[in-house]
């Protein structure tokens, strides 16, 4: 009984405190609490512990830092009580590999859509088997389980409906002018913020389920030199820590809306203009990295089924399958 006044408390003077930008006096609180002062000190203790960042002042009371950045299960499922489209959710402080965990919640039978979240992935995995890197307390590492009812060959598509997603997620929370590097990695100022892996399970009636892996580099001060040039976070373009929470609320919005669209439509066609919008590789030289021979070209956009479209220098237009090859700028990364 007593852990459970506890933990309401903490919920109480928490919503006091994030309705309120300025300091409430611990008086305040405790009457509108019907506690003690001490009682109102322990649960500011323990919210304290849990990371979130409360100034105490004498004789002016209790403020909510505007850099508290919480990850935990009570914050995330706030915001996304209002998507009616996710009908599950799961926050690990720690876990392997998002994909994976929801992978296992597919196998186990969950029948979607459901959102997998972490703080921290101690086997983060990105696209061409490389490791991605996930430290706690400063990422946006993240899958969503699907199950539509498409053809297999459409799978990949939902890969842009991600990516999508996140470039209008990022910018309505954050106001970063980031963009698409075709087909799937987020930018802001030529450099990735986000990578996407979209994985895929059939069986013999098509598509048993797919698992679109989110990684957003959020508050990240630094990375390591091998990547250094060709990363960057949310935190290092904008000078400010972003909360975690409210991207992940965003991105799950939008993704809602055009992923409906798409699985009602059986096409990315009607996502196209909106997607080539943020096309950073848009009208710029590619070099497209065929194994069957390097070519180079201008980049025209995307077709209806995503493919990346590009003139070469003879005039005719080549469509680039994703996965297939890996598309690079000339002059850098994008
Ligand atoms: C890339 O190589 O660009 C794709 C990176 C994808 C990383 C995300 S983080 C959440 C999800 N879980 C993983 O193990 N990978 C994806």
């Amino acid at each position: 009984v007593f852990g459970k006044k506890v933990l309401m408390l903490k919920e109480d003077i928490l919503k006091i405190l994030k309705s309120d930008g300025g300091y409430i006096s611990g008086e305040d609180i405790c009457s509108r609490c019907h506690v003690s002062r001490t009682a109102v000190w322990k649960a500011v203790k323990r919210l304290k512990e849990e990371g979130y960042q409360i100034d105490a002042v004498r004789n002016r009371g209790y403020r909510l830092l505007p850099g508290t950045d919480v990850l935990n299960n009570a914050e995330i499922g706030a915001v996304l009580s209002g998507i009616p489209f996710l009908k599950e959710f799961r926050f690990f402080p720690t876990i392997d590999s998002t994909n994976k965990a929801a992978k296992l919640l597919a196998e186990e039978g969950s029948s979607g859509p459901a959102l997998v979240v972490a703080d921290e992935q101690t086997a983060g995995r990105g696209r061409r088997g490389r490791t991605w890197i996930s430290p706690p307390g400063t990422g946006i590492w993240m899958s969503i389980l699907l199950r539509p009812d498409l053809p297999a060959e459409k799978s990949s598509m939902i890969t842009l409906v991600s990516a999508l997603a996140v470039t209008e997620g990022i910018r309505e929370v954050t106001g970063v002018a980031c963009g698409i590097k075709w087909p799937n990695d987020i930018v802001a100022d030529g450099r990735k913020i986000c990578g996407i892996l979209t994985e895929m399970s059939t069986d013999m009636d098509g598509i048993s389920y797919i698992v679109t892996g989110i990684g957003i580099n959020a508050n990240t001060e630094e990375f390591p030199p091998e990547i250094a040039a060709v990363a960057s976070s949310l935190k290092i373009e904008t000078g400010k820590t972003v909360q975690r929470v409210k991207i992940i609320g965003a991105v799950m919005r939008k993704f809602a809306v055009y992923y409906e669209k798409f699985v009602r439509d059986g096409s990315f066609q009607g996502l196209k203009d909106l997607y080539e919008e943020y096309l950073v590789n848009q009208g710029r030289e590619v070099a497209v990295l065929d194994p069957k021979g390097e070519y180079r070209g201008v980049a025209e956009g995307i077709s209806d089924d995503g493919e990346l479209l590009v003139r070469t220098e003879d005039g005719s237009v080549h469509t680039v399958l994703s996965g297939e090859v890996s598309v690079r700028g000339i002059y850098s990364y994008t």
